[in-house]
């Protein structure tokens, strides 16, 4: 996906210094082609199981189209995001309505267009059944399970730990699956966990399919025909160049659990799996302008995107690679990368070592694909930046930059004040 010519960072056949030149920065820029690869992989590694693309990672719907292009279902968490996924062509008995939190007119959505659910709660179980009594339909249902398991990543998204808000925990199973098989409107065909994200080692998988494998077992017994045992999503990427479990390694340690786990049943469970991050992750760069460098107690690399753009690193110290886009080597520095915020904590990149930087260049911050532009925001009155995809030496526009009528677009100003 990367290279450099005369020193200059190309992504593909693309210059960056000429994506900036012609769509302005900031700007999100992704490769069609590691997208591709990425899919690709999955496909390879898992080609039996139903692989449900995170739709929260990256609500782009050029990059959504090619992913439901190649057969993938959809992980939506909102009907903002289901919207977005029966737009993009993701076929409705691939899309789970995932969410510990749906409203009703939510759940309303969802069972009009004929989704499969994740069912959070009893709570949650009794709104469904009366909106599909109701609306006279029939609906196929998991229960997401809290399996307390540790996925051994940052605390903020680890969401399989017995203190987590996500899921019933396993000694609630019974009685829910119970309850929804007495009922009319609803159909129990699946079982669902998802313990984190960037998980890093593929121990934390299994578990939570022994688990859910153990919990199928007993609810077959109370007459639950399973299609599905869905482990959520989770894999991580390599975000710091030092090697990272792929989807092939993750196969080759899961598969042959699954077949253990499934062949202990009277069904034939499909598996099922929900990646985000290591579908887009490492597909884009967020490509931003130095406005100013200036050395007080550290060098400090002012630039034009900030965490209105990309908010992981303020709020999960992650590390993403930086580099400087338009020229390559000669002497080198340590800086500290911030972005325009009025805000301490708007750090994107600490104590890094790169070639002298000026005003006027480029830097491009990497691995930007996943829960980057999905989690933005206008703070500080800064309209939302372009999103640009690249095919060879192809660029287009996926998404306009935000203008400062966008600021205003839904403001009112009462006629009394
Ligand atoms: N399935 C469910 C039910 C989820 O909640 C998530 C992510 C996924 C699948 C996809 O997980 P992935 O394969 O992308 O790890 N904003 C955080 C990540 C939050 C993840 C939320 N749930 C970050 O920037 O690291």
């Amino acid at each position: 996906m990367f290279s450099r010519k005369n020193g200059i960072l190309f992504i593909e056949d693309v210059s960056t210094v000429e994506i900036a030149e012609k769509y302005g920065t900031p700007v999100y820029v992704t490769s069609k082609f590691q997208l591709e690869k990425n899919i690709e992989a999955y496909k390879k590694a898992f080609p039996k199981a139903e692989k449900l693309y995170a739709v929260k990672a990256n609500g782009n719907l050029a990059l959504m189209r090619i992913i439901a292009s190649n057969g993938f279902g959809a992980d939506v968490f909102s009907s903002g995001e289901l919207y977005l996924s029966l737009l993009a062509g993701f076929s409705k008995q691939k899309i789970l309505f995932n969410g510990n939190s749906k409203s009703d007119s939510e759940i309303e959505m969802g069972i009009q267009a004929g989704v499969k659910f994740s069912v959070d709660s009893l709570d949650e179980l009794e709104t469904i059944r009366s909106i599909a009594e109701r609306e006279g339909k029939e609906i196929e249902i998991a229960f997401r399970i809290n399996p307390d398991i540790d996925p051994k990543t940052h605390p903020k998204i680890a969401t399989g730990l017995k203190e987590s808000k996500f899921g019933l925990p396993e000694e609630q199973a019974l009685k829910a699956y119970e309850m929804a098989l007495r009922m009319k409107n609803v159909v129990p065909k699946g079982i669902h966990c998802h313990i984190g994200s960037q998980i890093l080692e593929t121990s934390p998988f299994i578990s939570a399919l022994r688990k859910l494998g153990k919990i199928a077992k007993a609810i077959e017994k109370l007459g639950v025909e399973l299609d599905f045992i869905d482990i959520g999503g989770g894999l991580g990427i390599d975000y710091e160049g030092k090697g990272a479990i792929t989807p092939h390694d993750l196969a080759k340690e899961l598969l042959p659990v699954f077949e253990e786990v499934s062949s202990d049943l009277n069904s034939d469970p499909m598996l099922w799996l929900e990646p985000g991050r290591s579908i887009v992750g490492n597909t884009t760069v967020l490509l931003t302008r130095v406005n100013a460098v200036k050395r007080t107690h550290r060098n400090f690399v002012a630039v034009d995107a900030g965490f209105n753009l990309l908010i992981r690193p303020a709020m999960y110290g992650s590390y993403h690679r930086v580099v400087v886009a338009n020229r390559d080597g000669g002497e080198e520095e340590i800086y500290t990368v911030v972005g325009p915020i009025c805000e301490s904590g708007d750090v994107l990149a600490r104590d890094r070592k790169l070639p002298k930087v000026e005003k006027g260049d480029l830097i491009a911050i990497l691995d930007a694909g996943a829960y980057g532009f999905s989690m933005s925001s206008q703070y500080n009155g800064r309209p939302r930046c372009a999103e640009v995809l690249v095919s060879g030496s192809k660029t287009a526009l996926i998404r306009e930059p935000e203008s400062f009528g966008d600021l205003v677009a839904r403001q009112r100003i009462p006629e009394w004040i």
